[in-house]
């Protein structure tokens, strides 16, 4: 097991939640860092922390939507320190939505809020990393939401869903390439967005507890990394129970 220490490592989604607090910890190990997300000032503060803690740290403030500065970014991290290493792709939002009552756009936004997000920034990754001698590691936090339709998250659900496939299949192509892929499926984690909503959040856990599991994955390399392993295993009974029994209890935990 390799820890993180003396690497490049770029976070996408890291000026708040799991993305910032996995900076912080990665700060204290001689990394260099590019963090970005859309919000400067809190990626400015970020940067400073994970400089005081020993690390370099590269602050960029970009939109993941946008397919040409996500590129931009890839390339600001290369120029700046000759590789790209780890990269974590962490942007993604899950907001409570039923089925009766979303639009169109809004399913279609929280497709590209989950899925092109990771889109934008794997294709750039994987021609950079492949070009690499080490090739690299690109991780994404994706969600123990995404290995079943959960009520109240379909859109989300469905968008992870396709996150994790494609990666899947990156997998398998690339290994002769050096490039490796984790996919990363948190349970609830308390972060200040999750806390907003009105969700229920069985087997929660704290966003440090959260970072620590996100980074062991990153050390550890797994194809599918899960956790908690209370919600890994309600979510794993779950799938395998008879969809009207599965069904009567995804209900019962949406409506609580
Ligand atoms: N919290 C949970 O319960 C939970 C559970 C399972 C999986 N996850 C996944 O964990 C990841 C992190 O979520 P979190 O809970 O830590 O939430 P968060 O605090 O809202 O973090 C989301 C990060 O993504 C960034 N982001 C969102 N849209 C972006 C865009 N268009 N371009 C660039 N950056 C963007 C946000 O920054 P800006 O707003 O500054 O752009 C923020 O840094 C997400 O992928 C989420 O789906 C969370």
């Amino acid at each position: 097991m390799a820890s993180i220490t003396g690497r490049t490592v770029l976070i996408v989604g890291a000026s708040s939640g799991i993305g910032a607090e996995v900076a912080r910890r990665l700060g204290h190990g001689g990394n260099r860092l590019v963090v970005t997300a859309r919000r400067a000032p809190e990626l400015a503060a970020l940067a400073e922390e994970v400089r005081a803690a020993g690390s370099a740290c590269l602050d960029i403030a970009a939109d993941a939507l946008n397919p040409k500065a996500a590129a931009d970014v890839v390339a600001a991290a290369v120029a700046e320190y000759g590789s790209v290493d780890v990269a974590l792709l962490n942007a993604g939002q899950g907001p409570d939505m039923s089925m009766d009552e979303v639009t169109v756009a809004d399913v279609s936004r929280i497709m590209a809020l989950n899925y092109d997000v990771v889109v934008n920034y794997l294709i750039p990754l994987i021609a950079q990393m492949g070009d690499q001698p080490h090739g690299g590691l690109i991780a994404h936090t994706n969600s123990l939401a995404g290995l079943m339709g959960i009520p109240r998250q379909g859109p989300y659900s469905a968008a992870k869903a396709a996150a994790r496939t494609l990666i899947d299949a990156a997998r398998v192509e690339l290994a002769p390439k050096g490039i490796r892929f984790t996919s990363i499926h948190p349970g609830f984690v308390a972060t200040d967005r999750v806390n907003a909503d009105s969700l229920p959040k069985p087997f929660q856990v704290s966003t440090e507890r959260a970072a620590r599991h996100v980074i062991r994955a990153l050390e550890r390399e797994p194809a599918q990394a899960y956790f908690p392993w209370a919600t890994t295993a309600l979510v794993r009974t779950l799938s395998v129970l008879p969809t009207a029994v599965s069904s009567a209890v995804l209900r019962s935990l949406a409506s609580r």
